[in-house]
Protein backbone atom coordinates (compact mmCIF):
# COMPACT_ATOMS: atom_id res chain seq x y z
CA UNK A 1 0.00 0.00 0.00
CA UNK A 2 1.11 3.24 -0.83
CA UNK A 3 1.81 6.41 1.49
CA UNK A 4 -0.94 7.98 -0.34
CA UNK A 5 -3.21 5.03 -0.04
CA UNK A 6 -3.03 4.69 3.78
CA UNK A 7 -3.56 9.03 4.18
CA UNK A 8 -6.66 8.61 1.94
CA UNK A 9 -7.81 5.77 4.33
CA UNK A 10 -7.05 8.00 7.51
CA UNK A 11 -9.14 11.01 5.65
CA UNK A 12 -11.80 9.14 5.55
CA UNK A 13 -11.61 7.59 8.87
CA UNK A 14 -11.73 11.71 10.01
CA UNK A 15 -15.28 11.67 8.47
CA UNK A 16 -16.45 9.94 11.37
CA UNK A 17 -14.49 11.80 14.07
CA UNK A 18 -16.86 12.98 16.94
CA UNK A 19 -15.46 16.46 17.96
CA UNK A 20 -18.53 18.48 18.53
CA UNK A 21 -16.26 20.82 21.46
CA UNK A 22 -12.78 21.11 18.93
CA UNK A 23 -14.88 21.06 15.75
CA UNK A 24 -11.38 19.51 14.80
CA UNK A 25 -11.32 16.06 12.76
CA UNK A 26 -8.73 13.89 13.20
CA UNK A 27 -8.09 10.03 11.42
CA UNK A 28 -5.72 7.95 11.71
CA UNK A 29 -5.19 4.43 9.46
CA UNK A 30 -2.62 1.90 11.26
CA UNK A 31 -0.81 -0.72 8.86
CA UNK A 32 -0.26 -3.82 10.71
CA UNK A 33 2.56 -6.34 9.52
CA UNK A 34 0.76 -8.37 6.81
CA UNK A 35 -1.10 -5.32 5.27
CA UNK A 36 -4.27 -4.93 7.41
CA UNK A 37 -5.24 -1.67 8.47
CA UNK A 38 -7.24 -0.37 11.27
CA UNK A 39 -9.04 3.03 11.40
CA UNK A 40 -9.64 5.28 14.11
CA UNK A 41 -10.44 9.32 14.52
CA UNK A 42 -10.72 11.66 17.61
CA UNK A 43 -13.46 10.69 19.88
CA UNK A 44 -14.23 13.64 22.37
CA UNK A 45 -16.05 13.68 25.93
CA UNK A 46 -18.03 16.68 27.49
CA UNK A 47 -15.11 16.03 30.32
CA UNK A 48 -13.05 17.05 27.85
CA UNK A 49 -9.92 15.12 29.73
CA UNK A 50 -11.39 11.83 28.72
CA UNK A 51 -10.89 12.46 25.13
CA UNK A 52 -9.14 10.21 22.81
CA UNK A 53 -6.72 10.85 20.19
CA UNK A 54 -7.66 8.59 16.39
CA UNK A 55 -4.12 7.87 16.95
CA UNK A 56 -4.84 6.08 20.26
CA UNK A 57 -8.79 4.85 18.80
CA UNK A 58 -6.84 2.73 16.26
CA UNK A 59 -4.46 1.50 18.47
CA UNK A 60 -7.13 -0.06 20.51
CA UNK A 61 -8.90 -1.03 18.11
CA UNK A 62 -6.02 -2.99 16.64
CA UNK A 63 -4.72 -4.42 20.36
CA UNK A 64 -8.02 -5.75 20.99
CA UNK A 65 -8.65 -7.49 18.23
CA UNK A 66 -5.08 -9.18 18.71
CA UNK A 67 -3.03 -7.42 16.26
CA UNK A 68 0.55 -6.03 18.17
CA UNK A 69 2.93 -5.22 15.19
CA UNK A 70 2.72 -1.97 13.06
CA UNK A 71 4.20 -0.50 10.05
CA UNK A 72 3.15 2.49 9.83
CA UNK A 73 0.57 5.31 11.29
CA UNK A 74 -0.90 7.74 8.47
CA UNK A 75 -2.42 10.69 10.86
CA UNK A 76 -5.40 13.42 8.59
CA UNK A 77 -6.73 16.42 9.40
CA UNK A 78 -7.94 19.65 7.50
CA UNK A 79 -5.22 21.40 9.08
CA UNK A 80 -3.39 24.59 8.18
CA UNK A 81 0.05 22.73 9.76
CA UNK A 82 1.13 19.02 9.72
CA UNK A 83 -0.97 17.15 11.99
CA UNK A 84 1.58 15.99 13.92
CA UNK A 85 0.49 13.16 17.22
CA UNK A 86 0.42 14.81 20.88
CA UNK A 87 2.01 13.37 23.02
CA UNK A 88 0.47 11.15 24.69
CA UNK A 89 -0.05 9.38 21.47
CA UNK A 90 3.79 9.20 20.85
CA UNK A 91 3.95 7.31 24.65
CA UNK A 92 1.08 4.76 23.49
CA UNK A 93 2.25 4.00 20.18
CA UNK A 94 6.07 3.34 21.30
CA UNK A 95 4.85 0.93 23.28
CA UNK A 96 4.17 -1.29 20.15
CA UNK A 97 7.49 -0.23 18.54
CA UNK A 98 10.24 -1.84 20.60
CA UNK A 99 11.89 -2.18 17.14
CA UNK A 100 12.10 1.06 16.58
CA UNK A 101 10.63 0.82 13.04
CA UNK A 102 7.14 2.39 12.94
CA UNK A 103 6.92 5.31 10.59
CA UNK A 104 4.58 8.01 11.31
CA UNK A 105 2.98 10.28 8.24
CA UNK A 106 0.71 13.19 9.07
CA UNK A 107 -0.78 15.33 6.80
CA UNK A 108 -2.04 18.46 6.15
CA UNK A 109 -5.20 19.82 4.36
CA UNK A 110 -4.42 19.30 0.59
CA UNK A 111 -3.41 16.19 1.21
CA UNK A 112 0.41 17.17 1.76
CA UNK A 113 2.59 14.87 4.30
CA UNK A 114 5.64 14.78 5.99
CA UNK A 115 6.99 10.84 6.89
CA UNK A 116 9.26 10.65 10.36
CA UNK A 117 9.86 7.41 12.34
CA UNK A 118 7.86 7.51 15.68
CA UNK A 119 11.43 6.71 17.57
CA UNK A 120 12.39 10.62 15.72
CA UNK A 121 9.22 12.14 17.29
CA UNK A 122 9.55 10.16 20.87
CA UNK A 123 13.13 9.52 21.78
CA UNK A 124 14.29 7.63 25.18
CA UNK A 125 10.83 6.58 25.68
CA UNK A 126 9.36 5.14 28.84
CA UNK A 127 9.41 1.58 28.62
CA UNK A 128 9.90 -1.54 30.71
N1 LIG B 1 -6.20 15.03 18.46
C1 LIG B 1 -6.00 13.83 17.85
O1 LIG B 1 -6.96 13.12 17.50
N2 LIG B 1 -4.72 13.41 17.66
C2 LIG B 1 -3.62 14.09 18.06
O2 LIG B 1 -2.51 13.59 18.01
C3 LIG B 1 -3.77 15.46 18.58
C4 LIG B 1 -5.14 15.88 18.94
C5 LIG B 1 -7.58 15.48 18.69
C6 LIG B 1 -7.99 15.51 20.15
C7 LIG B 1 -9.08 16.56 20.14
O3 LIG B 1 -10.31 15.92 19.85
C8 LIG B 1 -8.73 17.48 18.99
O4 LIG B 1 -7.74 16.80 18.23
C9 LIG B 1 -8.20 18.81 19.43
O5 LIG B 1 -7.17 18.69 20.33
Amino acid sequence: MTDIELLTIAKKASEKSYSPYSKFAVGAALECKGGLVFTGCNIENGALGDTICAERTACVKAVSEGYTEFVRIAIYAESEGYCMPCGSCRQFLSEFDREGEMEVLCAKAGGRYVSHRLKELMPYTFNY
